[in-house]
């Protein structure tokens, strides 16, 4: 009768129960993440015997209450730069590595049983561009007959963003029209830039109104993805023969295009400057 009503007793003492784990599901490679995992004791469990987190399948730190202990371990390269732990709760910081992880809680109770509760999330590297992608090249002024060639350049995201062209909304899909998306080395943290020229041939868009509308998108593959956009004109000259008119209407055209080359071009050099101070900073 009596080894029942243990057993019962037993059977009833569950383990600690996790009510919330929260993982960022992006994190920035060049900041610590903060990792929370929070629990109750339910009546009729034993006390907290130890709160372990998991990287994947490596124990990345563990919190023993009894032994008044935390530990880190810091042998899979992952580094836990921080942690607060108590009967409730157990907060560690760690620097994110490259790709995605599984980061486990594991929170167990005394004996006899030793009883488990776990639950798992997935943290995965992410860094979204800060500025919008950048259109360089751009002529003044093509002439029906000639080609423009022109290029758009991502900020440095992880991962790499995929560059898209459109002319006048219609995406750009021919290889003859638009190279492949080029991808930078990457940076210190693994940060790489994007670009993809684009020809453009005024001729096969016979009805533009004197400019074709060029937009470059820029799109980080995070969940929802991430997207930017450049847009420019591209003023198209009709032939200087077919009268005088349309001859001074293009220098109107010309003067007004004239800007957004200025404008190209102190966007060029803002680009540069900004990739060049740290490195002169250090
Ligand atoms: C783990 O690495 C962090 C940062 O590199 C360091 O502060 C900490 O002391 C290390 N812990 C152990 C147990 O070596
Ligand atoms: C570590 O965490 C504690 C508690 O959250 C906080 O007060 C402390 O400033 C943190 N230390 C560092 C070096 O981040
Ligand atoms: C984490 O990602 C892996 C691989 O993409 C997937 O199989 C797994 O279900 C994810 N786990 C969680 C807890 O979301
Ligand atoms: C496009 O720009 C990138 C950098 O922004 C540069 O490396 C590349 O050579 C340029 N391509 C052309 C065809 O100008």
């Amino acid at each position: 009768m009596l080894l029942l009503l243990m057993g019962m007793f037993v059977a009833r003492s569950v383990s600690h129960t996790i009510t919330t784990l929260e993982v960022p599901l992006w994190a920035d490679p060049r900041r610590e993440a903060e990792l929370r995992c929070l629990y109750i004791r339910q009546q009729h469990d034993p006390p907290l015997h130890s709160v372990k987190w998991y990287r994947d399948m490596h124990e990345i730190f563990r919190y023993t209450p009894q032994e008044l202990e935390t530990r880190a371990f810091n042998s899979t390269g992952i580094s836990v730069t921080n942690s607060s732990c108590d009967p409730r709760a157990c907060v560690i910081t760690v620097r994110p590595e490259r790709g995605t992880a599984k980061y486990t809680c594991e929170v167990s109770s005394e004996g006899p049983r030793f009883a488990v509760d776990k639950r798992s999330a997935n943290m995965t590297l992410a860094v979204l561009p800060e500025y919008d992608p950048l259109i360089t090249g751009l002529p003044t002024l093509v002439q029906v007959g000639e080609q423009a060639l022109v290029n758009c350049t991502s900020d440095y995201s992880l991962p790499a963003a995929t560059i898209d062209w459109f002319v006048d909304s219609e995406p750009q899909e021919d290889p003859l029209i638009t190279a492949e998306t080029t991808v930078s080395g990457a940076d210190g943290d693994g940060l790489r830039a994007s670009w993809r020229t684009l020809h453009v041939y005024p001729d096969d868009y016979p009805t533009h109104r004197g400019y074709l509308a060029l937009r470059c998108r820029a799109t980080v593959a995070t969940r929802p993805p991430h997207v930017r956009s450049m847009s420019v004109r591209l003023y198209v000259a009709s032939r200087p023969h077919i009268s005088s008119y349309m001859f001074s209407k293009n220098n109107a055209v010309a003067s007004s295009s004239s800007r957004f080359r200025l404008e190209t071009t102190v966007w060029t050099l803002l680009f540069f400057v900004r990739r060049q101070v740290p490195s002169l900073v250090k």
